[in-house]
């Protein structure tokens, strides 16, 4: 009779309403947002969220009975291209004013993300892959954070570091719990993390380039990725939630590009490679002559960050994990002498789509929470 009178209340869990969720970009993050939400449509995740809103820079689809994420991710791909710009006018008249409201950021748009405080204090909840919200300017970081302090929105970037590696969620819940952060030091670039492993000097650096950005690992110009600019972005999202609000500039950067190199247009540039060698060839017959491995690392200490290629020595705790893998070594109060590494995939658009979609996840218990609303997570 107990047991029976459990298992009757244990079946009734009424749900929230669906959250109106708009998407912008629908490139590789995107478009594997678009998939995964497919495929919860009838799940209990599907039901939800409601697509009311998907964009790209040239074409927007608005439903606000809920568009079909299969079709759409069609319709938009096929869109044909123009300078057409979304105006964040359009996403708020999809989300209206009212009932749960997400945002997914899957942009590299900075006035997308410069928007991300207005929508925060409009009660929207953001979920982004873009690093330009919270690794850029100070200002913007800390509107971000009193915006949602205002409005108790929920600002989601666990796939800016580490594509959902749980990176930032363990910064954030060592301090929840009174540890204080004391450095962290990673491998944070999928593509320096390829280049450096595969980098033995049996071919020249330059060919690696060629293939990693053939392979899709670096971004279309590779500089990107070799300028550090990325990963300076990354350990300044990391040295905020940490605890250390740093600005930009405070990080020392120390570029692969030779300026000659930086000088060329794009097209050029991918002619001129080999301009890359001969520096990295003699680092790594320094790092061969001390017995100790090249990998390209940021690290962060006493507030201070710093970025760029190092000599690591074989005990090293950033040794280790292969191909594309990000990891990422945290001292702190109670992991004073042994580091907690976290170590996995730290790019491509399944993970950052299932990281944006966590946040998406978590988002909605929130909403539902500030509303009232009885929910089972
Ligand atoms: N790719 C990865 O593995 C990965 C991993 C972690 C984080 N990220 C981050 O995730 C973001 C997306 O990366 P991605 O690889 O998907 O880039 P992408 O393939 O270049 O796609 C970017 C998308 O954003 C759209 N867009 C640009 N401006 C817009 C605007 N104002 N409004 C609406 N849409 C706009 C683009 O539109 P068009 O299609 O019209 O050009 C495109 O669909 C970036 O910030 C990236 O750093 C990517």
């Amino acid at each position: 009779m107990f047991a029976q009178a459990i298992r009757v209340e244990s079946d009734y869990s009424p749900q929230p309403q669906p959250a109106k969720v708009a998407l912008l970009g629908t490139g590789t993050v995107g478009l594997a947002v678009l998939q995964r939400l497919s495929e919860w449509s009838g799940t209990s995740f599907g039901h939800r969220l409601n697509l009311v809103y998907a964009a790209n820079s040239r074409l927007s689809l608005k439903d606000l009975a809920g568009l079909d994420p299969a079709l759409c991710a069609a319709a938009l791909s096929e869109a044909p291209k123009c300078d057409r710009r979304t105006p964040p006018s359009d996403v708020l008249t999809a989300l209206g004013d009212s009932g749960i409201r997400i945002v997914i950021d899957a942009t590299a748009d900075g006035e997308v993300a410069a928007n991300h405080p207005a929508l925060l204090d409009a009660g929207i909840h953001v979920a982004t892959a873009c690093k330009l919200a919270a690794g850029t300017d100070l200002a913007l970081w800390q509107d971000i954070q009193s915006a949602c302090e205002r409005g108790g929105s929920r600002f989601g970037d666990r796939a800016t570091v580490g594509a959902g590696l749980p990176l930032l969620r363990s910064l954030r819940e060592l301090q929840q719990g009174g540890d204080r952060i004391h450095a962290i030091a990673g491998v944070m670039s999928g593509s320096l993390a390829w280049l450096f492993d595969r980098f033995d000097g049996s071919r020249p650096f330059s060919a690696l380039v060629r293939e990693a950005q053939a392979r899709g690992y670096t971004e279309p110009d590779p500089r990107e990725d070799l300028s550090g600019e990325d990963v300076r972005r990354k350990i300044l999202i990391l040295a905020r939630a940490a605890g250390f609000p740093i600005e930009s500039g405070c990080v020392d950067v120390a570029s692969l590009v030779p300026l000659a190199l930086s000088r060329l247009t794009p097209a050029e540039a991918l002619d001129r490679l080999e301009l890359l060698d001969p520096p990295i060839q003699a680092k790594l017959d320094e790092a061969r002559s001390q017995g100790g491995s090249l990998r390209f690392v940021a690290r962060l200490k006493e507030g201070c960050a710093r970025v760029g290629l190092e000599i690591l020595g074989p005990n090293d705790p950033l040794n280790g994990g292969s191909g594309t893998d990000n990891r990422v070594a945290i001292w702190s109060d109670r992991y004073r002498s042994q580091p907690l590494v976290i170590q996995g995939p730290g790019a491509g658009a399944e993970v950052t789509a299932a990281a944006l979609l966590d946040d998406v996840i978590q988002a909605w218990a929130r909403g539902a929470s500030l509303r009232g609303e009885p929910f089972s997570p």
